[in-house]
């Protein structure tokens, strides 16, 4: 039977009062300015948030937000204009979302086990799963860990498969390609979706996603926006108090 240690209080998970004692004014700030302001949803905080994560995430990366990561999976997917039936193959261990929206969209989720070291896509496995229906592979990485993405983007390009990289939990995550170059994870892919629920590693004050199109086609309004989605009766959308909040996240730790 599992033995506690008997701490009293017990240890929480993640100590966010901790965290945010450093900087609780500046936090209190940026609620009461989001107020002030009444944009209460978009508006310059969640313009400002959004190019200051590409820029963190690196060159060249666009950044749309909306309104947690679970929408942020579902419209990367509607944005590569998938056809119901189509097969997307993703992994048996992580957050239901991921093969949730898959199903939602009409799409068959096919289901690969993860290798031990890293807990994302065993690629032999992913290999052994394509077939001429597949149109997507969603690698998640769990626990700032990366799947093997170079042999991953190998397989994909040779079969012209599209990569939704579910970076919920590794944001701030870097992967090292074996041609030397080091690259944010959720930026390898096609397109990426992240999430700042309350324990993931960048906490928003409500859970917020973001979804990172890789390729200009998908940066086409058209093609991506949450406003499409919205038209397929999916509203997603992120609040300017929760941009302005989360923009003092870092000096946590600074
Ligand atoms: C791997 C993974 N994907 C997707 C999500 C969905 O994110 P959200 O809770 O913001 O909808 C989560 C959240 O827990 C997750 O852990």
């Amino acid at each position: 039977m599992a033995q506690h240690l008997p701490f009293d209080p017990p240890i929480p998970m993640v100590d966010l009062v901790g965290q945010h004692a450093r900087i609780q004014s500046e936090l209190d700030e940026a609620l009461l300015r989001a107020s002030h302001q009444a944009h209460y949803i978009q508006g310059p905080d969640v313009a400002a948030f959004a190019g200051e994560l590409s820029a963190y995430l690196g060159e060249g990366v666009h950044t749309i937000p909306c309104a947690n990561g679970t929408d942020a999976l579902q419209i990367a997917l509607m944005a590569l204009g998938l056809q119901p039936g189509d097969e997307v193959i993703t992994a048996t261990f992580t957050y239901v979302a991921t093969a949730e929206v898959i199903a939602l969209l009409g799409l068959t989720p096919v289901l690969v086990d993860v290798e031990p070291g890293t807990f994302s896509l065993d690629l032999d496995q992913v290999r052994a799963a394509v077939t001429p229906r597949t149109k997507a592979i969603v690698p998640v990485h769990l626990y700032g860990q990366g799947a093997d993405m170079d042999a991953l983007l190998a397989l994909a390009n040779e079969r012209g498969i599209p990569v939704v990289e579910d970076t919920a939990q590794a944001l701030g995550a870097r992967y090292t390609l074996r041609d030397g170059r080091t690259l944010a994870l959720g930026t390898l892919g096609t397109v990426a979706a992240r999430a700042f629920f309350r324990r993931k590693t960048w906490v928003a004050w409500a859970t917020v996603g973001r979804y990172l199109p890789a390729t200009p086609r998908l940066r086409n309004e058209s093609a991506w926006s949450p406003t499409t989605a919205k038209k397929s009766s999916t509203a997603t959308t992120w609040w300017a108090a929760t941009a302005a909040w989360t923009r003092c996240r870092p000096r946590c730790f600074a």
